[in-house]
């Protein structure tokens, strides 16, 4: 089928990058969250990192004018109804992802591609609660979405071929790269990264190095673009919990316990850069 217009629903950090990808690649984005602040908030940002795009002659000015002119915001699900493929990127909560798919489904048209940016929930259990398991698939993209060049596509037990042919396809438009997973706790890269991560934090809790020791040692030891710690504050503290725990209960081993100190951190609501304070000090 021909996917022309894309719904994008939450507009924080990972839902205003796809909304750029895609606009810029000439698709028409509908960007839904229920907050009109976060809306406004998306577009500044989508808008300054076209700029950089256009400063970095990465892409001309008049392709950052015609990706703005391609996204539209709206508050209201039920808008997303004329759209060829939604991506639901709202808060990795399975309870808030349910409840948008319940409200979303009577108003879409049967042929529409439902998919999910979780990085760790089941598929298959997000795509028992729609209308159409068989077009319902993972579709998992880094941050910051613009720069990352892999998405994850996500079978769930019901998916059928066509509609993730029709997504490798959206892949490829993207100028981007998919790696193909089963669906099992946390998929691929987040089965792979968060244990490092934790295990950095781990690393940190036993005082075997400090912050800026296990950042430096695994950035100029490994080549890792960030160190651990950097890139969890750079995930959100809370995200990395959440996958942990998803991958504890999911797997039922106990390599994958949170660190005692990443718990202590999200309950302090040191979550990282998007609250000020994590590892570092943002302030
Ligand atoms: N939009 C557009 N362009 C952006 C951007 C954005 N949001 N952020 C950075 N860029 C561009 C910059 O313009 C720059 O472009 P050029 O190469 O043309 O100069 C390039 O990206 C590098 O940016 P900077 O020079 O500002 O900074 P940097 O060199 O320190 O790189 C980084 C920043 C790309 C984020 C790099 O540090 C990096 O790759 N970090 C690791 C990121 C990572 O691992 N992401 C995956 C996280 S896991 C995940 O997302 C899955 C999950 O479910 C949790």
């Amino acid at each position: 089928m021909q996917i022309a217009t894309v719904g994008v629903i939450g507009a924080g950090q990972m839902g205003n990058g796809i909304a750029h990808v895609f606009a810029l690649s000439g698709y028409d984005v509908l960007l839904t969250d229920v907050n009109t602040d976060a809306l406004h908030k998306a577009r500044d940002l989508i808008e300054k990192n076209l700029a950089r795009q256009v400063t970095r002659e990465k892409i001309t000015e008049s392709d950052k004018d015609a990706a703005l002119a391609r996204i539209s915001t709206t508050q209201t699900l039920a808008d997303l109804g004329g759209t060829d493929l939604v991506i639901e990127a709202a808060t990795e909560r399975e309870t808030v992802k349910t409840a948008i798919f319940e409200d979303l489904v009577p108003h879409l048209k049967p042929e529409t591609i439902l998919t999910s940016n979780t990085s760790s929930i089941s598929i298959t259990r997000l795509a028992s609660r729609t209308d159409r398991p068989e077009k319902f698939m993972g579709f998992h993209f880094m941050n910051p979405v613009p720069v990352m060049q892999l998405v994850e596509l996500i079978r769930g037990i019901a998916t059928d071929r066509e509609t993730y042919d029709a997504l490798l396809a959206v892949v490829e438009s993207l100028g981007k790269t998919a790696a193909s997973a089963e669906d099992f706790p946390a998929f691929i890269v987040n089965r792979i990264l968060m244990p490092m991560i934790n295990e950095a934090v781990y690393t940190l809790y036993e005082g075997v190095g400090s912050v800026i020791s296990i950042d430096t040692a695994m950035k100029l030891g490994t080549n890792h673009p960030m160190g651990p710690l950097e890139l969890a504050d750079f995930i959100g503290l809370d995200t990395c919990l959440a996958i942990m725990n998803v991958l504890h209960d999911g797997l039922a081993d106990t390599k994958y316990r949170p660190c005692p100190l990443l718990t202590k951190y999200v309950e302090a609501g040191w979550l990282g850069r998007k609250s000020g304070r994590g590892f570092y000090d943002y302030r």
